[in-house]
């Protein structure tokens, strides 16, 4: 069976490495909740949760600049219309949500007295006013974001479990890093023959 044309390395690296840092950082934000309100405690990992936040929203920008500066591997040919249409809004809906959780979790800091305190050194004071209204809205869609982030990347490994099981296109192999590739040249859709 021919191999997919697959993504590039650093397409490749970028996705699983912030799929898993993202991960990680959506834990430490559900675990952020069992930690009492008002105590020095919940301060000091609120600022780690907010530091490495900004760390990761940054990473995500720049895979966005990247993603938007790089044409995609050609879908499988097998592919329906639908599917493809599928695919890529499903794509824009991962892509807004990675950009909206680090970005509302900001924009809630900055609309709070207490702003951010990078890596708990030194303190950013915050550009807005102390406006509990405000706060409240973008802490708001700080939780919708990362619901519907949740979501949108259940329904993605469920697509990717579909292809492989059901449409046997080995799909998941156009993300999976290929030995001895190329970093930055996806390879052709020809059968491994006749590369
Ligand atoms: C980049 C990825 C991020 C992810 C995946 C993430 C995820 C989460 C999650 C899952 C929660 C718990 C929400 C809930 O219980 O419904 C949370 C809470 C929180 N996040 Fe984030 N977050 C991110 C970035 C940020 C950034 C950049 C900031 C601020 C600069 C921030 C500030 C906060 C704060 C202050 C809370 C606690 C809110 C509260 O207890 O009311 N987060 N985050
Ligand atoms: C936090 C978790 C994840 C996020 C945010 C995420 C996000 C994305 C995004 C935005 C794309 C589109 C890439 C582009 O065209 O620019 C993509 C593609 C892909 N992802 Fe994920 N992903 C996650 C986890 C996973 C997991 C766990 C798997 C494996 C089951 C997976 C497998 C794939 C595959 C195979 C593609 C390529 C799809 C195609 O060929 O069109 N992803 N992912």
């Amino acid at each position: 069976m021919a191999t997919p044309a697959h993504y590039t390395g650093t397409a490749i690296a970028l996705h699983w490495f912030i799929a898993v840092v993202l991960l990680g950082q959506f834990a430490f934000g559900l675990a952020l909740e069992d930690i009492p309100r008002g105590t020095p405690e919940r301060g000091f990992y609120v600022n780690l949760h907010k530091s490495i936040g900004i760390l990761i929203g940054l990473l995500i920008l720049l895979r966005l600049a990247w993603r938007l500066a790089h044409k995609p591997p050609p879908l499988p040919d097998t592919m329906a219309p639908w599917q493809r249409r599928a695919a890529w809004f499903s794509h824009a809906a991962l892509y807004i949500c990675m950009v909206a959780l680090p970005l509302s979790g900001y924009l809630a800091s900055n609309f709070s007295r207490h702003g951010i305190k990078f890596f708990n050194t030194f303190r950013w004071a915050p550009w807005g006013p102390d406006d509990k209204t405000l706060y409240a809205f973008f802490n708001g869609a700080h939780h919708l974001a990362a619901l519907l982030l949740a979501i949108f990347v259940f329904v993605h490994v469920l697509a990717v479990a579909k292809h492989m099981l059901i449409d046997r296109d080995r799909l998941l192999l156009r993300m999976w890093p290929q030995r001895g590739a190329p970093a930055d040249q996806p390879r052709s859709n020809l059968p491994v023959e006749t590369r």
